[in-house]
C-alpha cells in the first residue's frame, strides 16, 4: 500500500522539477517585464528559486533520499502559458500585468504544493523538512504579496492604457485579474476598459 511517506517523496519530487523548470524561465520574464520594479522583482525571486532548488535537495536529504526530479506537468503548462501570453502581448502597455498574471499562477502552485509539503513533513515527524518547507512557502507568499503591490500600484493601471486613481482598496492574495471592489465612487476598471475600446 502506498504510504504518506511515498506520497511526500512524489510531491517533492515534482516541485525540485518545478522550481528547476521556473529557475530558467524567470531570466525570461524578468527580460519580457518593462516595468523596472517588476525587472528587480522577478530577478530578486529568481535569487529566491535557486535557494528553493538548495533547500529541497536538503529536505530529500534529510530524509535519506537523494535528490530526483519528476516532470512536473502543472508547471510546464503554466510556464508554457506565460510564454504564450507574453509573446501574445509583447510591445503593448498591458505586457507587466500578463507576465504578472502569469507569475502569481505559478507563485499559487507553488503556495499550495508546499503548504501541503509543509504538514506532511510534520505529519512524517521530520522538523528539519517542515521548517526547510516553512521558509520556501514563506517566501512564495511574499514574492505573490510583492506581486500583487506591482499590479496594483502600476501595472493594472498602465494596461488600462490611463492614469486611474486606485482609492483605498482591501489587500487580497492575488490582483493580477482582480477588479477593484468596494465603494469606490468611480467607474469599474470593467467598464473604463469597455469605454476604451469603443
Ligand atoms: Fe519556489
Ligand atoms: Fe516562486
Amino acid at each position: 500500500m502506498k504510504t504518506l511517506k511515498a506520497l511526500f517523496l512524489g510531491e517533492l519530487a515534482d516541485m525540485y522539477d518545478a522550481e528547476r523548470r521556473i529557475v530558467k524561465a524567470l531570466p525570461k520574464m524578468a527580460a519580457a517585464a518593462t516595468c523596472d520594479k517588476l525587472k528587480k522583482a522577478i530577478l530578486a525571486h529568481l535569487k529566491e528559486t535557486e535557494g528553493h532548488v538548495r533547500k529541497l535537495e536538503q529536505v530529500f536529504q534529510s530524509f535519506d533520499e537523494k535528490a530526483k526530479g519528476k516532470t512536473c506537468e502543472a508547471t510546464v503548462g503554466l510556464l508554457k502559458e506565460g510564454d504564450e501570453i507574453a509573446a501574445d502581448f509583447k510591445g503593448s502597455p498591458a505586457i507587466n500585468a500578463a507576465l504578472i498574471s502569469a507569475a502569481q499562477k505559478v507563485e499559487h502552485y507553488e503556495m499550495a504544493s508546499y503548504g501541503c509539503l509543509h504538514e506532511w513533513a510534520g505529519l512524517l515527524g521530520n522538523k528539519e523538512a517542515a521548517a526547510l518547507l516553512q521558509e520556501i512557502l514563506e517566501q512564495e507568499k511574499a514574492a505573490n504579496e510583492t506581486l500583487t503591490e506591482l499590479a496594483r500600484s502600476s501595472s493594472n493601471d498602465e494596461a488600462l492604457g490611463e492614469s486611474v486613481d486606485t482609492g483605498s482598496e482591501e489587500a487580497s492574495e492575488h490582483t493580477g485579474g482582480d477588479l477593484p471592489r468596494g465603494s469606490r465612487p468611480v467607474k469599474s476598471n470593467h467598464d473604463r476598459a469597455e469605454a476604451i475600446s469603443r
